[in-house]
């Protein structure tokens, strides 16, 4: 799955960095406003955790139930269960009526418990649905017979069923189809999620059997499960319905054995009203459409059988749309959107082929479907030869959407693609394992992107987008270790975190660096064939690495890839590498320590990890060594001049930061302040210095002069990477520093480092500018206007003003596409309401995606408080024209914040995560962050999954206290300094 607020380039600064500049003047009016947007901002997260509870509390209600089981005949059933539910049958053996279980209370069940027992494995589904997606009745129709191999003789069949209604059991077998089991009874256990078939006689060990159930569900509105959705043309509502399943919600379609290590082949059968389609994982049979007995209306479409795969990446649509289609690659959207599959539709077949050479297998089914969906929860999700997406990461309008759109789209399909492999054909045997998945999907999604577009410098822009996130969270004490047990639900959506997928896609290509990429990929080779249609563990990947690497001779026969990787799979954080050079013999000392934000304690910290360390002089000859799991080596007569700078963690592939003695930094920077001088370094490296000094010196490791003078340099800097890197640390003392009376120097700091990139790429774009040059003048611009320069403010209003006079703003809109969100943003921040009336609309009538959330950012940018309330309320109110998946992205847009790290599974708890962190983000005063704390413990129980976030706004609000307390004095002084 791809989490939502992915940042790559551009995105992220539309997501993270708008709008703070109405806190630019600190007048009493505004400390007002700011007090107000704090408090409707606890009110907005109160209001939130209302809203969604109740959504979710109705299926609570009941804590356990139990169906008995009322015999209607006491004769010998001899009627075989009709294939097709929607006849009605005589042959309703049984039915189920409902009572409150009293066997087990919630405490009572050991965590460990919400697995299957494994004494019975599915081998094969028939599932057949028929879903009502009709203005008062979004319900469906089913019925599932599972054929399933009995392993351990057992007087139960246990399965997984949520939110569904059972009208009919019956369970016979096979071979001989009339001979039926008497069943005792059936329970309904909602706090496992367990259906449990209690049989007077066993099942036998060795035999298979049918179990065919038939079953009423829901098509809810809550994006998980078997869903609808919807979207509007000439103000007619037009229906959808739809899938999400990961990570435990095929159980909400159909009874099944919901565990990924349950894999299955599946045959699908789905009903659907004549005037519409229906896709899903496999391909449709023939031409033939069967009418549905007693529904005239609605015709069958029946499926292929699937190859072995688990339930979670099981996935159907019925819906009118329309696809675009090349060769066996479809992609489907809206019809009035379908010109929007363009892009898509040509990038994902090359990246496919991409895959198909890169883990030397080809793609094992015989088509791929891709559809945009107007409410999803998360970005997109893999399924297998059926990948759903939100619409904004999947289509694209050219002049409308811009370049960082595009970019952003070529990373999501290509995560979804590497997961066809990486995923789908070997699957995790449990959720614990997940970061495994995710990680390498988010690592190779570049591999993915950059085949695409060689120009992005999608390696180069990996540091930015994954690597220095990661860090940012891998800092604090409430991080966690990246392989983590995990059992219910709840605990398994939580590890859809950053942590599991960009700290996992750090490592892997941490690993990737030290094997070089010829064994990683022979490796991942061996792994996948051996694995294939089957499941495996992480210890399975390290197993075949290590054999391949010992093969090829990259690695010391004595290690293995385990010992070394469980350093960084198993323990929390990472490490800061010390370099300690002796200037007089030329040797040089590395040692390692946990990089804490909070690292009072310091040395009561005795993590150890594996470290491949690189280096290199002046010289650029690069070279290697281990710090194998102690705490320091020293190697001896590097052969540098002391007169020269070492530079370690090269092109920082290693998941690490670096310090090193003063007089080394001050090697460094005097390097990057000659004339052309930072050219000596990589502009990966040159982030890396920049990302690395701020963040030592924000937590004591080094001194924040030393630090600051490595920024200096960047008057002469041009390109992309650096300036995003620093930009995180340069826009954090900005939320620092804003509501301050100093405020004033770190703007005019800004300012002056800013001056000659904004001259010289301007805010007028040209034909041939380069993306990350379009990206680059994006961020400048973004803090130029938001620092109150003229001309850039003036430059925006002008093209905002042009536009809104236009005959046709729906139709025709001048203003270039990458630069809409700081145009609109600027104009709405000074204008009143009449801008933001001409916004809002723009929004309502938008037909892409992209362009509508740009809108939705820059609506939070007025200044008015009524209006930015009612924006508010608007976005937890239902038809307010906001869709429910894009509420927290209103929040964040009104707190003005960062929800770029956000990583979402379910749409209410990355609401709920993305209002938490939108709030606390500026946090730091102390009363400030023990009125959260309160707030936080009032409220433990509603912040469901989202209560990690709080946690860890809680730890980065105290950070910020007291890095107020410790460091503001001395940065102001260095800023004014500077200034003079
Ligand atoms: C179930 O048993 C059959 C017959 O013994 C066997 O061919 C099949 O592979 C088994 N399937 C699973 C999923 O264990
Ligand atoms: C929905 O429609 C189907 C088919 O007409 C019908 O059997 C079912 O009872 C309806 N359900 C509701 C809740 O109206
Ligand atoms: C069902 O049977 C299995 C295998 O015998 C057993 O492990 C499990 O506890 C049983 N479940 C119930 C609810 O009795």
């Amino acid at each position: 799955m791809t989490h939502v607020h992915e940042d790559f380039g551009k995105m992220d600064a539309n997501g993270t960095t708008f709008g703070k500049q109405k806190f630019v003047a600190v007048s009493k009016s505004l400390a007002l406003f700011l007090l107000l947007l704090f408090v409707g901002c606890i009110v907005a997260t109160g209001l939130l955790v209302y809203h969604l509870s109740s959504c979710q509390s109705v299926p609570q209600v009941e804590e356990s139930k139990l169906l008995m089981l009322n015999k209607h005949s006491n004769g010998d059933i001899t009627t075989v269960a009709t294939a097709d539910p929607s006849t009605e049958s005589e042959t309703e053996e049984y039915q189920f009526s409902t009572t409150t279980t009293t066997e087990k209370s919630k405490t009572e069940i050991e965590i460990d418990d919400v697995r299957l027992p494994r004494s019975v494995h599915p081998h094969s589904y028939n599932i057949k649905l028929i879903p009502f997606i009709q203005e008062g009745n979004f319900t469906f129709h089913g019925e599932v017979t599972i054929l399933i191999n009995v392993t351990v003789t057992s007087d139960n069949i246990t399965l997984h069923a949520d939110d569904l209604i059972i009208d009919n059991i019956l369970v016979y077998e096979h071979l001989q189809t009339n001979k039926f089991l008497s069943i005792k009874q059936a329970a309904n256990e909602t706090k496992r999620q367990f259906l449990i078939i209690y049989l007077n006689q066993p099942v036998e060990a060795g035999k298979q059997y049918y179990v065919s159930i038939k079953f009423r569900g829901i098509l809810n509105d809550l994006l998980q499960g078997f869903y609808r959705s919807s979207y509007k043309i000439n103000n007619e509502t037009r229906w959808i319905a739809t899938t999400q399943f990961q990570a435990t919600d095929a159980r909400k379609a159909f009874p099944c054995f919901d565990e990924p290590a349950l894999k299955a082949k599946f045959q699908i059968s789905l009903a659907r009203l004549k005037n519409m389609t229906s896709i899903s994982n496999m391909r449709k049979i023939g031409p033939y459409s069967q009418p549905v007995r007693g529904l005239s209306e609605y015709v069958w479409d029946y499926y292929e059988e699937s190859l072995p795969m688990s339930t979670y990446l099981i996935a159907f649509v019925i819906s009118d749309f329309d696809c675009l289609r090349n060769g066996t690659f479809s992609v489907w959207a809206r019809p009035s959107a379908l010109s929007q599959t363009k892009y898509s539709l040509q990038i994902g077949p090359q990246i496919l082929k991409f895959y198909e050479n890169f883990f030397g297998i080809k793609y094992p089914l015989p088509k791929i479907d891709m559809i945009g969906l107007p409410d999803f929860p998360a970005g997109a999700m893999e399924n297998w030869g059926l990948i759903t997406y939100r619409e904004s990461v999947l289509l694209y309008e050219d002049k409308v959407s811009s370049k960082g759109s595009l970019q952003r789209i070529a990373h999501v399909i290509a995560h979804e693609l590497a997961h066809q492999w990486f995923g789908n054909l070997v699957t995790p045997v449990w959720w614990s394992d997940l970061w495994l998945n995710e990680g390498f999907a988010t690592y190779v999604e570049c591999l993915g992107a950059n085949a695409v577009n060689p120009h992005l410098k999608e390696l180069d822009q990996f540091i930015i987008n994954e690597l220095h996130g990661a860090f940012m969270l891998d800092a604090l004490q409430s991080s966690h270790q990246i392989s983590i047990k995990v059992n219910n639900p709840d605990e398994i959506n939580n590890i859809f975190d950053r942590i599991s997928y960009s700290k996992g896609a750090a490592i892997l290509r941490m690993m990737q660096h030290f094997l070089t990429m010829e064994v990683f990929q022979r490796g991942l080779n061996k792994y996948l064939k051996s694995r294939m249609y089957k499941n495996a563990e992480q210890d399975d990947l390290w197993n075949m690495l290590t054999q391949q690497s010992h093969e090829d001779k990259v690695l010391d026969p004595n290690v293995t890839i385990k010992e070394i990787m469980d350093t960084w799979t198993l323990q929390t954080g990472f490490p800061v590498v010390t370099v300690q050079r002796n200037y007089e013999d030329s040797s040089v000392t590395f040692s390692q320590e946990r990089f804490l934000i909070n690292n009072e304690n310091r040395s009561s910290n005795s993590v150890l990890w594996w470290i491949p360390i690189t280096y290199m002089d002046r010289r650029s000859v690069v070279k290697s060594t281990w710090i194998g799991a102690e705490p320091a080596i020293t190697l001896n007569d590097l052969n540098i001049s002391k007169d020269d700078w070492l530079l370690v963690n090269i092109n920082q592939t290693g998941y690490y930061r670096v310090n090193y003695d003063d007089r080394n930094w001050n090697l460094i920077t005097a390097q990057l302040q000659k004339r052309k001088g930072h050219l000596a370094f990589d502009p990966k490296n040159r982030a890396q210095l920049l990302d690395d000094a701020m963040n030592l010196a924000s937590v004591g490791y080094l001194d924040y002069e030393i630090a600051l003078n490595v920024t200096k340099y960047l008057k002469q800097e041009r390109e992309y990477v650096p300036w995003k890197a620093v930009f995180t640390s340069l826009d954090y003392m900005y939320e620092m520093f804003v509501r301050t009376a100093h405020f004033d120097k770190y703007k005019n700091y800004l300012l002056t480092l800013l001056r000659d990139v904004y001259k010289e790429i301007g805010f007028n774009e040209s034909e041939d500018d380069q993306q990350l040059i379009l990206y680059l003048r994006f961020e400048v611009n973004v803090r130029t206007c938001k620092l109150g320069v003229r001309d850039c403010i003036i430059s925006a209003i002008q093209q905002f003003q042009t536009w809104k006079n236009s005959p046709y703003p729906d139709k025709r809109n001048l203003i270039s596409e990458n630069l809409r969100e700081v145009v609109y943003c600027t104009a709405i921040s000074v204008g009143g309401q009449e801008e933001w009336d001409f916004a809002w609309q723009r929004y309502l009538n938008a037909n892409v995606e992209n362009e509508k959330e740009t809108l939705l950012m820059a609506l939070g940018c007025s200044k008015e408080i009524w209006i930015l309330s009612r924006y508010l309320e608007w976005a937890i109110t239902e038809h307010s024209g906001i869709r429910k998946h894009d509420s927290a992205r209103v929040f964040a847009a009104v707190a003005n914040n960062a929800i770029g790290q956000e990583l979402a599974l379910g749409a209410s708890s990355m609401s709920l995560s993305s209002i938490v962190r939108s709030c606390t983000i500026r946090f730091n005063t102390q009363m400030e962050v023990d009125n959260f704390k309160e707030f936080v413990k009032s409220r433990e129980n509603e912040f469901g999954v989202a209560l990690r976030t709080a946690q860890q706004s809680i730890e980065q609000g105290e950070a910020n206290v007291k890095w107020m307390s410790k460091y503001s004095k001395k940065i102001i002084k260095w800023l004014s300094n500077s200034n003079t």
